[in-house]
């Protein structure tokens, strides 16, 4: 029911936008405006005057973060507002909302670092925040079980492989393609240079097990979480681009303008598997 409101209002000209299902009570004036643009950024990533130029591959943010992260499945923005300023130990300091924001405009967009302070990284900051309205900050976050996926990955075989082959094409190849290169503008590519990098979230099996379980087949999320281990080891042993996190910063970035203590990093879908002991020649 909110997708056919969001398609709805995605029909709609701007500025006269309808709001969409979760942007009512929306604040009047600058921030109520600023949420509305940023929820059509994450929306409209690939088309949005404004966030196409930091954008590296064919991806909205609302590929992942589906119904604009205004849901239950995994990678929701419900709390997201609440953890930040938080630690991640992936850049070993405390970010900020618009850091976490840019840090997936470089990995899962496979494009530029925004300035966390552009009016681009500010909207949708606002949008995310608006989402958490009225919840406390630091609040406690639901603690996440243990994940069943990590003991399947470090014994994952060829036999997951070709098992995960299967579940892509019964379950996933009809919109996704066999070759995993999608439909432009209406199914979002899985691998190949137009997906997310190596360095992105869902570029790790667990992580990618653990979304696909709650959010695809889109719709009719089914798969069992064996079924949802397998397609993703299937689809992370794909190629991608690597991530190399200098091509990624602006040109000429101070040592302020980075809020990270981790300034190299190189990821690649063959070192991925290799950290946790894997080899994509074996398993393909
Ligand atoms: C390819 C999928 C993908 C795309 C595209 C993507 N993200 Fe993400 N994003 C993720 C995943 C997966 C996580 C959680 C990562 C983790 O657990 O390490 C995440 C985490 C986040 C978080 C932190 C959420 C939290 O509660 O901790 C924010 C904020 C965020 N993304 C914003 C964005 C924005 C804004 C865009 C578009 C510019 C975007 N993402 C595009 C996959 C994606
Ligand atoms: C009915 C069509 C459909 C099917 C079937 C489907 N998807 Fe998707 N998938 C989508 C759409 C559309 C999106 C973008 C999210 C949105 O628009 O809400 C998406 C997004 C994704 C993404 C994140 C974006 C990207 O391109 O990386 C992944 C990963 C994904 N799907 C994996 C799968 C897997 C694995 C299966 C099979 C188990 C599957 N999908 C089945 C339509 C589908």
């Amino acid at each position: 029911m909110l997708r056919r409101s969001l398609v709805a209002a995605a029909m709609l000209p701007t500025p006269a936008l309808a709001l969409a299902a979760g942007l009512q009570g929306l604040p009047g004036g600058p921030l109520g405006e600023a949420v509305q643009r940023g929820y059509e950024m994450i929306t409209h990533t690939q088309t949005d005057p404004q966030v196409k130029a930091y954008v590296g591959n064919a991806l909205n943010c609302a590929s992942c973060h589906t119904d604009a992260g205004n849901n239950h499945n995994p990678g929701n923005f419900l709390l997201t507002a609440t953890k930040f300023p938080g630690y991640s130990k992936r850049e070993n300091t405390v970010l900020t909302l618009e850091d976490r924001i840019d840090n997936c405009f470089m990995r899962s967009m496979n494009g530029m670092r925004p300035n966390p302070d552009s009016p681009v990284t500010v909207d949708m900051a606002a949008y995310i925040a608006w989402l958490d309205r009225g919840k406390p900050l630091y609040g406690a976050t639901p603690a996440k079980g243990a994940s069943p996926y990590a003991p399947m990955l470090a014994s994952a075989s060829h036999a997951d492989f070709i098992a995960g082959k299967k579940v892509y094409a019964a379950n996933c190849a009809a919109c996704h393609q066999a070759s995993g290169g999608g439909i432009p503008g209406t199914f979002p590519p899985l691998w190949g240079k137009e997906s997310y990098n190596a360095g992105a979230g869902l570029a790790n099996v667990v992580k990618l097990a653990t979304w696909v379980k709650g959010n695809m087949p889109l719709g009719n999320a089914h798969l069992s979480e064996k079924e949802a281990f397998e397609v993703a080891l299937y689809v992370d042993t794909h190629p991608r681009p690597d991530f190399v996190l200098s091509q990624h910063l602006p040109a000429g970035i101070g040592p302020d303008g980075y809020n990270a203590k981790v300034r190299a990093e190189t990821d690649t879908v063959e070192g991925n598997l290799r950290k946790v002991g894997l080899s994509v020649d074996a398993l393909r």
